[in-house]
């Protein structure tokens, strides 16, 4: 059998259809979401980072407010300019574009920025209500993966999921989302034994190295009709490529995502789709269960 290719374009442009129809709703009742994007340092794929999302931004109609800090920075400048966003009416999403330059504390930063305008859902808050499974902003790569899920209608109940990674990025909270839609899920990373077993296991794939010297996903290490989830991204080359030997393993799997164009598009769509969150919660549109 060959597996179907997930197109994370595909899915992300239904994403960005309904965040435009939302901000169009939402500017009607004269609210004009705004996303806050923070660029700390010089960090030349920082600054593409930022200007991709600010053109989805305008893409759907969202504005932004564009604020850089000079490598020189330091860490108080950067809390005393969340402050003032946390206190901008005007503002409903805040964006820090990570990683901070080293001489920063990432983790008070993150902690510094207002719940309620978290649009990457990282802040101690958000995780412990994600995992409490009441989290309305949630982290935008493991969400933007369970909206792939949503929409090839792949269903995990019951299936037993593997994760390659444990990071508070992707891992940890896929961890919650995924044991939401009620799957078995296995968390895996550099020190576990016997990954190639786990693998052999898992009814769905995700996997997020992003180095391929250290880690690839082969065909001999997915069960057949598994789904795999490609978060990867490295160098292979020239070219940008994913953890997954993606021309062989696509011959064992239902679904295969590929790099590019299959989880990067979702995570730009759900920063998109968590600013409009942020722009309802600020006027008690979308309420806390
Ligand atoms: N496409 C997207 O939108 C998107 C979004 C986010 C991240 N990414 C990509 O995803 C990758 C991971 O990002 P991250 O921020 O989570 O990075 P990270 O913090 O470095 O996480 C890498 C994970 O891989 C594990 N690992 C490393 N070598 C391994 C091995 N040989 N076997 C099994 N596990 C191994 C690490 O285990 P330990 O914890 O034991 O070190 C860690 O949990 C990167 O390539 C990043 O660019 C892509």
């Amino acid at each position: 059998m060959t597996g179907q290719k997930i197109d994370g374009i595909a899915v992300a442009n239904s994403v960005k259809d309904r965040v435009r129809a939302a901000v169009a709703e939402l500017k009607k009742d004269g609210i004009e979401p705004c996303l806050a994007t923070v660029l700390a340092g010089d960090n030349q794929a920082s600054a593409s980072y930022v200007a991709s999302k600010q053109k989805d931004c305008s893409e759907v109609g969202i504005s932004t407010k564009d604020h850089r800090l000079p490598q020189s920075f330091s860490q108080q400048e950067l809390v005393s300019l969340i402050d003032l966003l946390n206190n901008d009416k005007t503002v409903h999403g805040i964006l820090v574009q990570l990683p901070l330059p080293e001489h920063l504390d990432e983790f008070s930063v993150i902690t510094m920025i207002s719940p309620i305008k978290d649009v990457d859902g990282l802040t101690p808050y958000n995780m412990g209500l994600l995992a409490y499974g009441r989290a309305l902003l949630k982290p935008c790569t493991p969400s933007g993966i369970i909206e792939l899920f949503d929409y090839y209608k792949i269903d995990l109940s019951g299936k037993h999921a593997v994760i390659i990674n444990r990071s508070n990025l992707v891992g940890r909270p896929l961890y919650h989302l995924m044991l939401e839609k009620n799957a078995t899920v296995t968390t895996c990373h550099s020190k576990t034994k016997n990954l190639k077993e786990h693998c052999l296991e898992a009814d769905v794939i995700v996997t997020a190295v992003g180095d391929r010297s250290r880690f690839t996903l082969t065909q001999d290490m997915v069960k057949s009709g598994a789904v795999v989830i490609d978060v990867g991204t490295s160098r292979l080359g020239n070219k940008l490529a994913g953890d997954v030997d993606y021309d062989n393993v696509i011959k064992n799997a239902s679904y295969v995502t590929p790099v590019p164009g299959g989880v990067g598009p979702m995570t730009r769509a759900m920063l998109l789709k968590n600013t409009v969150t942020a722009a309802s919660i600020s006027k008690g549109i979308v309420a806390n269960r």
